[in-house]
Formats: C-alpha cells, structure tokens, sequence
C-alpha cells in the first residue's frame, strides 16, 4: 500500500469553507481519509457536505474562531483525531497608521491566537492520537511582509513558530508538526489582495511566477502529503510554494 494514503486517518481541517480548505478536504477524502470540517456558515457547511464526492466520510462542525467559548464547545464534540490542516484565517489588509484595536484583535485572534488554543486543548483533552500531523497554512508574505500588511504577515510568522515548538514538544509521541508558505492562490484572499492593491499591480506581481500564481488544489495536495506517512520523517520545518517567485536572489 502507498504510504500517501490517508486510510483510517481523521483529520480535523479549520477555513473548510475557503477554496483552498474546500480543496484539502476533498483531497483527503479521495485518499481516503475521513474529514471533519470546521466553519462558522452553516450554509457553507452544508455545501460542503453536497458538492462532495465522499458526504460518508465528511463530517461538518460549527466553531467560530472569535469566540473562545465556541472552540471549548468543539473540542468536546470531538472524537480523537490524527491530524489537523489550520487554514482559516483574516486578511484585512490596512497601512499601520490605520489600524484601528478591533482589526489588531480580529487578525490576531482567528489567524494566531485560536489556532494555539485549538490545538492546546486538543492535547489537553487526549484528543490527538500518537503520529499524528499538524499542518498550518502559513504564507509566503511571513518571510516577505508587504504595505498593509502588518497584522496578517506577523500572525502568520508566529503560526509557523507554534508549528514548530508543537513538533519540539509532542515529538515523544511522534506527533509532526509543519507549515505551508503559498504565494498567491486563485483563492479568496486572491481577491481580496487584488481589491487591496488594485488589478494592475497584481499583474504585474504575477509576471514574477515562473510557474504562475497557485490554485487551491496546489496547497491541497502539499497539505495531503504532510498528513500522510510518506512524510513521516518530515518534522519541524516549512514548505514553500510559490511557483518559484522567490527562488531568485
Ligand atoms: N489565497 C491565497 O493567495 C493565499 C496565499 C497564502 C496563504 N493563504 C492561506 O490559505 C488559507 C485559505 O485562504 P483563502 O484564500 O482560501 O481564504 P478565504 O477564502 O479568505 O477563507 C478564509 C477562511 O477562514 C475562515 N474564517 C475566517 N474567520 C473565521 C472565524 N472567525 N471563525 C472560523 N473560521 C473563520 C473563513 O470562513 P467563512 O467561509 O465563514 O468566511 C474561510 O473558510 C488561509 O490560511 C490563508 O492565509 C492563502
């Protein structure tokens, strides 16, 4: 048997309503895993469940990451898992003399604060199985910060710092813990960022891909091999996909 299978492997995704946490849970799914899939949008949810190709093996969960309360509500719901893909997350873009408390709580506390508490109960309450993966989708931006982007690139940069003490701490029980750096992916925050900076400074932005900008199924299936025991020596580290924008000196 192929060791990138996901058989008898569950794996809890956050951001299950974005284009890209929509693509990693039916990539999981075709591997074979089961999902369950994280939203605050019960209508989203519920599409999820009746576009999917494998409804048997998703199962749907309501959490919303402003609220602390909701994710010690989820984490009792939860059966034990072998893995958790973080992709929810705010971008928000506004140039630092903007900033306003509310954004500073809002990005902080989806992109960095509740994935942290997520997972610390998830350990608290022996809810993650030994061998299990953690993937946290960062990005590109943590390593290259860029006007209006303060919160999200910074919140980005501690997300990766968590994954890798999780890996220090819980690699007794050889429990991985990894992050994901995607550039630009036809995706929501695609959208956003072209609104952000205008449709002529993206172009001209992804004249710098040799490869071309990413689709959802680009972060999916990196996130699928990270999940699975063919990356069993993979621990700690970063995998960038940027369709080579950053490969250049
Ligand atoms: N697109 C890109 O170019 C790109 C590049 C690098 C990294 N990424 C990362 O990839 C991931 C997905 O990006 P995307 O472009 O697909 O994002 P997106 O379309 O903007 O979706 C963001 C996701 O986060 C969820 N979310 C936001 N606030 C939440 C809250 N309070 N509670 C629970 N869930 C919440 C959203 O739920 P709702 O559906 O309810 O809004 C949605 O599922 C993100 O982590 C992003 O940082 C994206």
């Amino acid at each position: 048997m192929t060791p990138f299978h996901l058989n008898n492997k569950t794996i809890l995704v956050s951001g299950a309503t974005s284009p890209i946490g929509h693509a990693i849970c039916e990539r999981i799914l075709e591997m074979g895993g089961k999902v369950i899939a994280l939203g605050r949008n019960q209508n989203k949810l519920s599409d999820l469940v009746n576009k999917s190709t494998y409804p048997e093996n998703l199962q749907t969960e309501y959490v919303d990451f402003e609220l602390v309360q909701s994710i010690e509500d989820l984490v009792k719901r939860l059966p034990p898992i072998n893995g958790f893909v973080s992709a929810a997350a705010q971008l928000l873009p506004m140039p630092v003399q903007f900033l306003q408390e509310e954004v500073i709580e809002k990005v902080m506390k989806v992109n960095f604060h509740s994935p942290v508490f997520l997972v610390s109960r998830l350990f608290s309450t022996k809810k993650v199985i030994s061998g299990s993966s953690f993937v946290f989708i960062s990005s590109v931006s943590s390593n290259h910060p860029y006007i209006g982007g303060v919160l999200y690139t910074a919140a980005k940069a501690a997300l990766e710092n968590f994954a890798k003490v999780i890996a220090l701490e819980m690699k007794s029980l050889k429990i991985r813990s990894n992050s994901i750096q995607p550039a630009m992916v036809h995706s929501g925050m695609f959208d956003q960022t072209e609104a952000f900076i205008g449709k002529e400074k993206m172009d001209e932005h992804l004249k710098n891909y040799p490869l071309g900008p990413g689709f959802p199924d680009d972060v999916a299936w990196s996130s699928v091999f990270l999940l699975s025991d063919a990356a069993r020596w993979i621990s700690g580290t970063k995998i960038v996909l940027d369709g080579g924008l950053t490969m250049y000196p």
